[in-house]
C-alpha cells in the first residue's frame, strides 16, 4: 500500500481580493504576527507525516521560494552578532521538508493547477493542501485527519467543514452518505451552488489526498465555474471510476484569501501565543471602551 508523502500546495493564484497588497507580495506570505501564512501550511502538512512539498507558482511568487531557501548572508551577519537562536529558527525553516517548484504558466484554475504537478507526484497518492486555508488543531493537524482515513481505505478523501446554507455559492459543496462516524461516501458534488441548489452544507475547505487518477481526469476536464478548470468538475467525473470518502474536519478554519478571515486569524493566535496574548488582551480592552457593544 502506498503512503502519502508528497504534498502539491497551489499559490500561484492572483489573490484579486487581497488587492492592492497582491500586487506585489504573494497572499501566502502575508505574516500572522511574525510567521508567514504559508508557513503554517507547510508545518501542518509536515507534522502529518508529508516530506515532499510541491509548490505550484506563477510569476510574483518568488518571495515563496526564497523564504524555504538557506540565506547565508542573514545567516552569516546573525552570528556575528551573536544571535544564534535566530540563526537555528531560520535554518529550520529550510530544513522541514524537500521544497519542488513547480511554474503554472497561465492561470487557468485549481485544476489546471494541479494537473501542473502529474510528472513530480508520478503514480502515488498525493495530499492537496490550499496555500490561504488556515486551519488550526493542536492535538491533529488537519490533513493527518484525511490521511488515517486515507489509510484505511487506499482511496481518495475529500476534507469537509459544514457551513451555512447562504454560503454554499462559495465552495465547492459534497453531498455524501454516512458509512461510519464522520465518514461519508460521496456521491455527488458541485462547485459553488446557489443555496437553493446546494444538496448539502458540507464544504470542501482546501484538504485533500487524492489518487493519481486524478490526473486523468483533470485533463479531460473543460473549463467550468468562472471560466477555470475546476477540480471539484474532475473529482465528480473521478466518481465513475473510483469511490471517493468524505471526513469533517475538526479545528478552527480561516480563509486568509480575505481581509476579514485574515483579520480574524492574527486576533486569535496573537491572543493564544504566549508572547503576544497580554498585549493582544490590553489592546481589546482599550478598543471596548471605544465601541459601542450594543451596536
Ligand atoms: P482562489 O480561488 O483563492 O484564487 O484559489 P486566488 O486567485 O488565489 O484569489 P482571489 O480569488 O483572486 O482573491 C484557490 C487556491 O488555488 C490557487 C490559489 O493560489 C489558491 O491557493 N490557484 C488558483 C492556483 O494555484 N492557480 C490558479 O490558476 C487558480
Amino acid at each position: 500500500m502506498f503512503r502519502v508523502r508528497k504534498a502539491v500546495i497551489p499559490v500561484a493564484g492572483f489573490g484579486t481580493r487581497f488587492l492592492p497588497a497582491t500586487k506585489s507580495t504573494p497572499k501566502e506570505m502575508l505574516p500572522i504576527v511574525d510567521k508567514p501564512i504559508i508557513q503554517f501550511i507547510v508545518e501542518e502538512a509536515v507534522s502529518s507525516g508529508i516530506e515532499t512539498i510541491i509548490f505550484i507558482t506563477g510569476r510574483h511568487k518568488r518571495a515563496i521560494e526564497d523564504y524555504f531557501d538557506y540565506t547565508p548572508e542573514l545567516e552569516f551577519t546573525l552570528k556575528k552578532a551573536g544571535k544564534d537562536e535566530h540563526v537555528e529558527k531560520i535554518r529550520e525553516i529550510s530544513n522541514m521538508a524537500d521544497f519542488v517548484y513547480v511554474r503554472q504558466k497561465e492561470q487557468l484554475g485549481l485544476g489546471h493547477a494541479i494537473l501542473s504537478a502529474e510528472h513530480v507526484v508520478g503514480n502515488e497518492p498525493f495530499a492537496v493542501l490550499l496555500g490561504d486555508e488556515l486551519i488550526i488543531n493542536d492535538e491533529k493537524p488537519a490533513l493527518k485527519q484525511l490521511i488515517d482515513v486515507f489509510n484505511r481505505f487506499s482511496k481518495s478523501v475529500i476534507g469537509t467543514m459544514k457551513v451555512s446554507k447562504e454560503e454554499t455559492n462559495k465552495y465547492g459543496i459534497v453531498d455524501g452518505m454516512e458509512v461510519e462516524e464522520n465518514i461519508k461516501l460521496v456521491k455527488y458534488l458541485v462547485e459553488k451552488p446557489s443555496p437553493e441548489e446546494a444538496p448539502s452544507t458540507d464544504a470542501i475547505i482546501g484538504r485533500y489526498i487524492l489518487t493519481p487518477k486524478i490526473f486523468d481526469m483533470l485533463k479531460k476536464t473543460p473549463f467550468g465555474k468562472g471560466g477555470e478548470i475546476q477540480l471539484t468538475d474532475a473529482l465528480l467525473n473521478l466518481l465513475n471510476y473510483e469511490v471517493i470518502y468524505s471526513t469533517e474536519m475538526e479545528g478552527r478554519r480561516y480563509d486568509t484569501g480575505n481581509k476579514y478571515g485574515y483579520l480574524e486569524a492574527i486576533f486569535e493566535i496573537a491572543l493564544e501565543r504566549e508572547d503576544t496574548s497580554d498585549f493582544v488582551k490590553s489592546i481589546i480592552k482599550r478598543l471596548n471602551e471605544r465601541i459601542d457593544i450594543k451596536s
